[in-house]
Formats: structure tokens, sequence, C-alpha cells
């Protein structure tokens, strides 16, 4: 197998805010995305990594790594990344995912021996409910999964069901993508350290994740 990860990184972290877009900004000794590109280089299952990037950000991608533009939305950058790769199996992951511990990526792989799909998966601790101002009904939380990123494929499942896809309605992954097209996707067991980094306070639990060395 021939096995790559591709991470999307051309976002503009409008929630997020700052000087720069979320996955450049600092975090611990190096910036976002550079944690999210090591995580995968300093895994001996991934045979190369490519990231999708702004137009204009291009001086932000890490020094040897190759990089593509990316689209308006998620799924154009991830369809940009798609069509630049030559591989057997892809990892789908966002930039926005800094702290990406190894044994995630091995139950990934090891899932994608049987699976044209596979994804880290957390329970939800939270109440859920309706609501805005007042609050509405609660929605039984039981059965329902927080799903995180890395997103793994078969590469020929992947684009197929993209390619399926439509256009009319916006995915906010890929493996509703891969569902909707009618494969089977697993599940892997996610971790707290993959939450992504959305709002300004998201950074000060990352920072000390990377500080208790929690990945
Ligand atoms: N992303 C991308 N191309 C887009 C939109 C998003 O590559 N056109 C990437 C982001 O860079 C991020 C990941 O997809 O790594 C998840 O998206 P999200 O957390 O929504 O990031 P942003 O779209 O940048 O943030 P926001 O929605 O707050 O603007
Ligand atoms: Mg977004």
């Amino acid at each position: 197998a021939r096995t790559a990860a591709l991470i999307v990184a051309a976002g503009r972290g409008e929630r997020m805010g700052g000087a720069v877009p979320k996955q450049f900004a600092p975090l611990g000794r190096s910036t976002v995305l550079a944690h999210a590109v090591a995580a995968f280089q300093a895994h001996g299952g991934i045979d190369q990594v490519l990231v999708v990037i702004g137009a204009g950000h291009e001086a932000q991608v890490p020094a040897g790594v190759r990089a593509v533009i990316g689209g308006i939305e998620r799924r154009d950058s991830v369809r940009a990344g798609l069509a630049a790769l030559d591989c057997t199996h892809v990892l789908i992951h966002d930039a926005a995912r800094p702290l990406l511990p190894a044994p995630v990526i091995d139950r990934l792989l090891a899932a994608l021996g049987t699976a044209a799909g596979a994804v880290p998966v957390l329970p939800v601790a939270d109440t859920l409910a309706h609501g805005d101002a007042l609050l509405g009904a609660v929605v039984p939380r039981a059965g329902l999964l927080r799903v995180q990123t890395p997103q793994a494929f078969r590469y020929d499942a992947i684009v197929a069901a993209h390619e399926a896809w439509d256009d009319a309605a916006t995915p906010t992954d890929d493996a509703q993508v891969a569902r909707a097209a009618g494969y089977d996707v697993v599940t892997v067991e996610g971790d707290n350290a993959l939450e992504k980094l959305t709002y300004p306070q998201d950074f000060a639990a990352a920072e000390a994740r990377l500080a208790a060395r929690l990945v």
C-alpha cells in the first residue's frame, strides 16, 4: 500500500479571528500546521504528506512538504488534494487539529485493512439540547458520536464518493461523503487531543496539552 496524508489548511479561520488564519498561528515551539505535518512525518505507516493551502500562504508550508492550492469550501480543498495524489490509501486531516497521537493513526491503518473508510470517534459527554436564548428540548445523546479527523479511506473509494456527491450540499467532513456513496465507514477510538481549534479559547487547551506532554 502507498498511504498518503492529505492535510487541508486552506480555510480562513473566521470563527477564530486573529492576525493570521488559525492553522498558521504559533503553537508550542512551532505552528498549528507544522504540528499536524510532523505527526504524519513521524509515523512509519505514512509514505507521503500533501498540504492544501490557500493562495498566497505558500510560505507557511513547512520546508520540504509538497503543497497544492485549495478552494472555497473544505470539500473543494479536499478534492484539489486528492487530484494531486498517487496512492492506494489516504488519511484526510484538518490542519486545525494539530495534536495527533500516533495510536490514532495505528488504529485507522489497521481498520483500512478491511474497510473502505475509517474515522476516529468519541462519545458525547455533555447534555445536548435545542435552543437559543431559551433552552429547548433535549436531544438524547445515546448512540451519538463526535467524529474527528484524520479520516482514512481507500483512495479509489473516496475519489468516487466525491464525484458522486450532490454539489448543492456542503459536507463538513469526508466520511459523510463516503457514506452517501454507499461505502461502509467503520469507527475507531478517537482522542481528546484531536479536538479542533475553532474558537480563541481552544488554543489554551492545546498549549496545556503540549506543556503536559499529553500527546
Ligand atoms: N479548510 C480548507 N479549505 C476551505 C475551508 C476549510 O482547507 N475552503 C480546512 C481548514 O483550514 C481546517 C479544516 O478545513 O483545517 C476544518 O475547517 P474549519 O475548522 O471550519 O476551518 P476554517 O474554515 O478555516 O474556519 P471557519 O469555518 O471558522 O472560517
Ligand atoms: Mg470552516
